[in-house]
């Protein structure tokens, strides 16, 4: 087989980095490193294929690989990639569905936990020495069992929260959708458990309201003032998405004014969280820094995945997840 030429825009597991280079030539470049731009720019023009992720690979730069055939993305969201302008071209983009939905939903858990019981600050309180009696009410916090749980976007992921909400912790799940899902065909187990409701009436139950939505134009700025003010006095707001889908002066002012008690954000509109960002020190909110699947049991998973997407199409087989271009 011709051997092609491959540009890494991201680290890669060594075990995954030698499949690749056993059948093409590799080159190693991430573009975010200011001494590793000159080497990404030099191979750019000369790919056939593509792999990594968090790196927008734009029209701009889509114009400088003439030879494209494939981008390969370690992730399952495909924002950062000029959609429109891949499928103008014909150039395959693959993605990693599937194999990071258990430990996304694990890390929204741990925000609805972190949230509700007050974990982080009162784990704080312990560490800075600040434990010099019992607790009072004032730092009680509240419970997650029971509560009512809606989900904005219910895909595998919110799936699989929704599986722990509702077997896990007795709580009732309502989920807003385009259209309902056929739960008999994709998720059995939540029939009669997880309920599609329209948007207002989701949002004026939920105890929690989580965010899992994908960022498109339709989705960007989604959640604004107005999804704020419909929601349940007091409620916990998490977002496991996409930062963009959220307008972040509006979820801030739900906080000042009371209206939520507390947010629990793993995705920024920018990331890294920039240094001046309210939400970085907010005493109600708990921020992680984008680490949704990031175990290594999944990112490796992840990575294979994304490897064997890549080998497959440069081969001229079907890829085992290819993201419809068509449908952006
Ligand atoms: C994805 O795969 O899109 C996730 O956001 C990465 O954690």
């Amino acid at each position: 087989m011709t051997r092609k030429n491959i540009l890494v825009f991201r680290e890669l597991p060594d075990d995954q980095l030698a499949r690749l280079q056993a059948a093409h030539e590799v080159t190693v470049a991430n573009p975010r490193i200011d001494a590793q731009r000159a080497s990404f720019d030099a191979a750019l023009p000369l790919a056939h294929g593509l792999i990594g992720s968090s790196f927008p690979i734009d029209d701009a730069l889509l114009a400088r690989a003439p030879l494209l055939e494939v981008v390969s993305s370690v992730s399952v969201g495909v924002d950062n990639y000029a959609l429109a302008a891949l499928h103008a071209r014909d150039i395959l983009l693959c993605h990693t569905p599937g194999v990071l939905d258990e430990t996304v939903a694990d890390t929204v858990f741990a925000l609805l936990m972190a949230t509700s019981r007050r974990v982080v600050e009162l784990s704080n309180l312990v560490r800075e020495g600040r434990w010099t009696k019992n607790i009072g009410e004032d730092l009680f916090g509240f419970d997650v069992h029971g509560k009512t749980l809606g989900l904005l976007g219910f895909g595998r992921i919110g799936q699989a929260i929704a599986r722990r909400a509702s077997l896990g912790f007795g709580m009732p799940v309502l989920y807003h959708t385009r259209r309902p899902v056929d739960l008999a065909a994709q998720a059995p187990e939540l029939q009669g458990r997880a309920l599609f409701t329209a948007r207002d009436e989701l949002l004026a139950r939920a105890d929690f309201v989580v965010a899992m939505l994908p960022l498109s134009d339709s989705t960007r700025d989604m959640i604004d003032a107005s999804v704020f003010d419909a929601m349940k006095s007091g409620a916990i707001f998490i977002n496991g998405g996409r930062g963009a889908t959220v307008r972040e002066d509006a979820l801030l002012a739900a906080l000042e004014s009371g209206r939520l008690r507390a947010a629990g954000l793993d995705v920024f509109a920018t990331e890294p969280l920039p240094d001046e960002s309210p939400l970085r020190t907010h005493p109600r909110v708990t921020p992680l820094p984008h680490i949704g699947s990031a175990t290594h049991e999944t990112r490796h998973a992840m990575a294979e995945l994304a490897t064997t997407n890549l080998l497959r199409a440069l081969a001229g087989e079907r890829p085992l997840a290819v993201y419809d271009t068509a449908s952006a």
